[in-house]
């Protein structure tokens, strides 16, 4: 075995050195640095690290290798991994120039690591390795803003807002109410990214080029050190498919949706008064000293378009390749890092300016009451009181016509006699039709499940709160499952010094 003191140098190198020459003579030419993925392949550095332990650790123990040139190896790649991604021998991308590096320091008995893989597992299992962790972030984030959401919508539980459909005021609702219907498509999010995970959480490793090999590896085993849930059984799916991406930077995708409806709507009430950023989620003017803008939530917003620019990326260099490996492959996994770091970022400020947020309650009451916003409730009255819902619809729409602003009771009974023929009297006391006129009564009346009335919103909010408790344990049950084979995979390594 050539040792890892240095000794092999480059002139000692016999095969595998002439394997390192005929690649340079490849890949040596103008479009060298255009073939590279060296620098975007820093993200999955560590990754690769450890998908060559366990690969070696997997190789030695079916016998494929020799215990000493596992053991040599391994150290080299504890040297590699000490020196750094910025440390390594140039190479059209990662696995290369570890590879090489690995060579560089064991000799040529270095290359025996690449046996029975290609770089076509070896890039999918990286990119599965590094995202499942990323993920997992992501999913974290998630969580702390669903946490923030239920908080604040307790807080503001009883708080009376106006709600919108077109923008225009539609029927009185609570600052709660809607906080909660965020949590509620966040919680929709979060099971669309442990979907994601779980199927992201896969090995592909073993698959070699596409067509399997013919050394007897045990591909179970390497899953298993890598904290992978299981194989992509098909060889030539494991090195082609990427649709755990596409599914993952959806999911990611959804979750930069949500997040900017819901800074479109902080947005929205900051402009109207309803709402003041707190000072570290505002930006001011570089010239009109009395601005305070919405800076972060307008990113927030635009971090939508990036994830949907990163979907389609991969969507579009996905669509028609043909099996089993193409080198755009190479330029699909850049989306996904930008997307999921895109995302985890914006979750956490989005949770931030909720959280810091102050809510105007006069403003937001006064609002709540224009443009006849509790309209409906009044014409659900008279139809629970056997007006049909058609005339009752009919009755109220002729007062709001004629009124400025609410109509009050006499206006609502002059119409009722016009269409009806009979005052409203015979159907409901005047005091309950004035009750309905008050967007406080308007909303605490629509306690139907799931409904804006503060006592509703109470048992909505302990079942969110419940789901979002069974998915931290799902969270925090896959990062320990991750923690234990990465112990498992060190223990395996150390056995080897
Ligand atoms: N850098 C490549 C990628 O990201 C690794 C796989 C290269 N495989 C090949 N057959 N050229 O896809």
């Amino acid at each position: 075995m050539s040792g890892k003191d240095g000794s092999s140098g480059p002139d000692e190198r016999s095969e595998d050195a002439e394997s390192v020459i005929r690649r340079d003579r490849f890949s040596g030419g103008p479009a060298r640095d255009f073939l590279s993925s060296l620098a975007a392949d820093e993200r999955i550095f560590a990754a690769d690290i450890a998908v060559d332990r366990a690969h070696v650790v997997m190789l030695a123990e079916t016998g494929v290798l020799e215990d000493a040139d596992a053991a040599a190896i391994l150290a080299a790649l504890d040297e590699v991994e000490d020196a750094g991604h910025a440390a390594l021998p140039d190479g059209e991308d990662v696995h290369e120039a570890i590879e090489t590096a690995v060579i560089e320091r064991v000799g040529p008995d270095g290359g025996r690591m690449h046996t029975a893989r290609s770089r076509n597992d070896e890039v999918a299992t990286c990119i599965r390795y590094r995202l499942r962790a990323d993920l997992l972030d992501a999913l974290s984030t998630v969580l702390e803003a669903r946490e923030v959401l239920l908080e604040v919508a307790e807080e503001e539980r009883e708080t009376i807002a106006p709600g919108y459909t077109h923008l225009q005021p539609a029927q009185p609702t609570t600052v709660g109410h809607w906080l909660a219907s965020y949590e509620a498509a966040l919680a929709r999010d979060t099971g669309r990214l442990l979907d994601a995970y779980d199927r992201t959480n896969r090995s592909p490793l073993g698959g070699a080029a596409f067509a399997g090999t013919t050394f007897p590896i045990d591909r179970e085993r390497t899953a298993e050190l890598l904290g992978f849930d299981g194989i992509v059984r098909n060889s030539m799916d494991a090195a082609a498919g990427r649709d755990a991406l596409l599914e993952s930077v959806a999911a990611l995708t959804g979750v930069a949706i949500t997040c900017s409806g819901l800074a479109e709507d902080l947005i929205i009430f900051a402009n109207r008064g309803f709402v003041d950023l707190d000072d570290d989620y505002s930006s001011t003017s570089s010239i009109m000293p009395q601005k305070k803008n919405p800076d972060t939530l307008e990113l927030v917003r635009a971090v939508s378009g990036d994830a949907s620019a990163g979907l389609n990326g991969l969507l579009t260099t996905l669509k028609g390749l043909p099996r089993a490996y193409n080198r755009d492959l190479q330029r699909a996994t850049p989306h996904v890092w930008e997307t999921v770091d895109a995302v985890t970022e914006t979750g956490a400020v989005a949770a931030g300016a909720v959280a810091t947020a102050e809510w105007n309650d006069d403003a937001l009451a006064d609002a709540a009451g224009e443009g006849f916003s509790t309209a409906t409730g009044v014409a659900d009255l008279l139809a629970a009181e056997g007006v049909p819902f058609r005339t009752a619809h009919e009755i109220v729409a002729e007062a709001a016509e004629g009124a400025d602003g609410t109509p009050g009771y006499e206006t609502l009974d002059a119409a009722a006699r016009a269409i009806l023929g009979e005052s409203l009297a015979a159907y409901v006391e005047q005091e309950t039709v004035e009750s309905a006129l008050d967007p406080v009564a308007s909303v605490a009346a629509r306690d139907s499940v799931g409904g804006p009335a503060p006592d509703a919103l109470a048992a909505d909010l302990e079942a969110a709160s419940e789901e979002l408790t069974a998915d931290h344990d799902a969270v925090s049950e896959r990062r320990d499952a991750l923690a234990e084979a990465d112990e498992t995979l060190r223990t395996e390594v150390a056995s080897y010094g």
